[in-house]
Order: C-alpha cells, then structure tokens, then sequence
C-alpha cells in the first residue's frame, strides 16, 4: 500500500515498487494519480500489488497490453460470477449482473438489443432535440456570478438525455441521476448517497420496482423506440431474472449519464488548464470535431476495467495465474507516450484524436460513444458563440472513486 499517498514525484520514484497500489480512491479525489502511472508504465507495466483494500491484483498500464487484454475475452473474463468488471466486487449476494459483466454468447444477444438506440439515423433524429435543450440550459446560466458548472449544465443535459432514451416520466428526471449516483459512488466517501452495499442494493430494488411498471406498460403496447421498449420486447432480454433486470437497467443509467457528465465537466477545466488551446480553439471553431475526442482522452471518465483470468496466461512477460484479477487502467493507457505524443497535453487539433482508450475495446467498447460524442459537440457549438469565455474560479472538486473519474463540482463564471 502506498506509504501514506506521499504523492510527489520525486517521493513516488524512491518508494519500492513493490508498494505501489493505484487502487486507492485517494489517488483520483486527490488528482495525484499521474507520478505513480507514469513509474509503473516505465518500469513495471504490469505491476503485481500483492496486498491492496480489494485483494491483490494486476495492473495493466500500457496501451498496447490494455488492447491485448481486451481483445483476449476468450481468457480474460467480464463474467459476473468470476468477479465482474470492477476491482471492488459485488458483494456475492448482491451481484447485479449485465451484459458489461457477461461473456459471449449472452453478452452479445443482450448488447444486440439495445444497440439500435445510437444507431446514425436515430442519432441523426434526435440531435434537433439535444440542440434545442442545449440551447435552453445554456440561455438560462447565470452572468456575472459565480454558479457550479457540474449541477447548471453537465448534470442537466445528461439527465434530460437519459429521460429520453427511457422515455421517462421528464419532470422525475432527477430519480436518474440519485440512481446512477447511488449505482456507482464509492460507499466510504462522505458525499455519496449511500453508506453501505445493503443500502446501496435497498435503493437500486427500488429503481427497479419504479422501472417495472415502466416495463408492464410498455411489454404490452407496440414496440417502441426507447430502451425500456426494447428491453422488454428483446427475445434475449424480455424474461431477465429479477437481478439481472436490476443490473441491466442500472447499467444504461450509468453508462449514459456519470461519463458524458464528466467530459462535459472534465472538457471546461482541461481547456482551462490549456488557455492557448482554449484561444486556438475559438479562433477556429471547426475544431470542435477533434476537440470533442481530445477531451474524452484528457478526462478519461472510466479509470479502469477489471477483468479475471479463466486460464494461466501472460501479459507483457508476466505470467497470470487463473482467476487472478486483471485491471486495465484506461486512465494511464492514454497517457502512454509510446502511443500517444505529449499525451500530458490537450492538444484541440490532435491527428487520430479518436484512438484512444476511454471507450475500452474489443466486444464490450463503449455502445454508446457515438451518443456521447454528439452531445458533447452540440454543447460546444452552442458554447462557443454564446459565451466564448466560461472563467473557472476555482479548482474542480475530484470524486472520490477509483472506478469513475469525476468532478462534483466546478466554480465557474460568465463574465457580465
Ligand atoms: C464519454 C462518455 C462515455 C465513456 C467514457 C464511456 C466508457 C465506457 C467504457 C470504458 C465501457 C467498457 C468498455 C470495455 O470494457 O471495453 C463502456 C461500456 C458501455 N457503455 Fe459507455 N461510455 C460513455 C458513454 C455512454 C453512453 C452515452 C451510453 C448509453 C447510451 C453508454 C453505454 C454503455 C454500455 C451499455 C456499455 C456496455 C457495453 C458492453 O458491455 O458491450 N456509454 N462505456
């Protein structure tokens, strides 16, 4: 374990190697994540901790051996009942499992069914609505005093997105974000909205309660073109046992909401550390297209994955053994120099901007990411011109989580 989180460079270099541990949610809330990365990538990049708050684990830190391990689902597993895809575990008799946490076959029949939702042409259908929403949350911002970025925009239009893409009751919107909040929060941190997993498991069977009327009305009128709809008339997801309803819904709660939250947020602050960015930027508008990737690079909204060895196997020249966890950290992949140049750096007009990690790879990337980029340029395009300038006051507060890197909040102001 780390030696009480001594984060500075030169003290993260002269620690022994063998007490790393970059499992410790301190790390992100902290944002002293990047010395013990860039170590591990240099000399040990699939780094055994022995001993961690979830067990021992491997850390896999490079981008090339992320790609491999995620390409390898026949060995490395996302399966519920070997462990899922977090390094914290579901409690066993809490297990909520999803299509994210199945292998192939069920993984793809289930995947399959919801895809349709951020197919082009329904993109292309609802970036009018996004627009126009956009264009109503922004319109309302405040000038000339301070207010918190994270609750007045990012969490507003990721909630309003999901409302439509459950055709959920709109003026109960909220109840998503408390779900999605709950479904992911780190239990031991003071701000969080559960305490402990039986609290957390109490709240998301309400969540499901609430979504199983949603799901009785609609199995019985005509499909329709929203996720509940399509759940409930998949052949592969119309009989799923009441866990897995759990799991399956809090999964596309999540998915859809805390990531593309966090860019929206992650996006103002990175380019606020970057103000010549932020000037090319406005200068040229056009931008945006690679900017939009630039930054779900930058803030990396999902630290890691989690996976677990089926058989003995080898990564980067260190043997796994069956059933060791494997934990691909998304967060230093994309901050590997050996794949990305001056990947410290936001860079607006990077070449490639789309190869990065923050989406994973292979069968379980990202299904929604075509989604969350559309969101992300209609709110820089509706951004830009209205207020070419949105002034952070103050620095961002992280979440305090090792699974989801967030912002809780953001200071930030319109000049007058
Ligand atoms: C910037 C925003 C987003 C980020 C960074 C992100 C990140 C991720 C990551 C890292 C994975 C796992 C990939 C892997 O294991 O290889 C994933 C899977 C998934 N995401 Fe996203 N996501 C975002 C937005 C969304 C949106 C908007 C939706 C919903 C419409 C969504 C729905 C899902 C689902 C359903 C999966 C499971 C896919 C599978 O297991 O096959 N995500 N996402």
């Amino acid at each position: 374990m780390n030696a009480a989180l001594d984060c500075s460079r030169a003290n993260v270099f002269a620690m022994p190697l063998d007490a790393i541990d970059v499992s410790d949610p301190k790390l992100y809330a902290n944002d002293t994540w990047r010395p013990y990365f860039e170590r591990l990538r240099r000399e040990d990049p699939v780094h055994y901790t022995a001993e961690s708050a979830y067990g021992p684990y491997w850390s896999v830190t490079k981008y090339k051996d992320i790609v491999r391990t995620e390409v390898n689902h026949h060995v490395f597993s996302s399966d519920s009942a070997l462990g899922g895809i977090q390094i914290e575990e579901q409690p066993k008799d809490m297990t909520r499992p999803s299509f994210i946490r199945m292998d192939p076959p069920r993984h793809d029949e289930q995947r399959r069914v919801v895809s349709p939702i951020v197919a082009p042409l329904n993109l292309a259908n609802m970036e009018g609505l996004i627009r126009e929403r956009t264009i109503r949350v922004l319109e309302a911002l405040p000038r000339g005093e301070t207010f918190d970025w994270v609750q007045r925009v990012s969490i507003e239009l990721t909630t309003m997105m999901l409302a439509t893409l459950f055709d959920f009751p709109f003026e109960e919107r909220r109840k998503l974000t408390y779900w999605s909040d709950v479904a992911i929060c780190n239990v031991d941190s003071a701000d969080s909205p559960v305490h402990s997993e039986a609290e957390r498991f109490e709240k998301l069977k309400e969540m499901a309660d609430y979504m199983s009327g949603l799901w009785a009305e609609r199995e019985t009128r005509p499909p329709n073109f929203d996720l509940i709809s399509m759940l409930a008339h998949g052949e592969a997801t119309r009989d799923l046992a009441p866990l897995e309803f759990m799991g399956t819904l809090a999964l596309l709660i999540v998915g859809g909401n805390d990531t593309t939250r966090n860019s929206m947020s992650g996006g103002l602050w990175a380019l606020h550390e970057h103000p010549d960015a932020y000037r090319k930027l406005r200068a040229d508008p056009r931008l945006i297209q690679s900017l939009v990737p630039e930054i779900i690079r930058y803030q990396t909204p999902v630290l890691h994955m989690r996976r677990t060895a089926k058989e003995e196997t080898e990564i980067g020249g260190k043997r796994i053994r069956e059933g060791e966890k494997v934990v691909m950290w998304y967060i230093s992949g994309n901050r590997d120099e050996e794949a990305i140049a001056e990947p410290e750096r936001l860079i607006v007009d990077r070449g490639r901007p789309r190869e990065h990690l923050s989406f994973g790879f292979g069968i379980h990337r990202c299904v929604g990411n075509r989604l969350a980029e559309l969101q992300l340029r209609i709110l820089w395009e509706e951004l830009l011109p209205r207020y070419p300038v949105v002034e952070v006051v103050g620095p961002p507060t992280w979440v305090y989580s090792n699974f989801i890197h967030g912002i809780r909040s953001l200071p930030v102001r319109i000049p007058a």
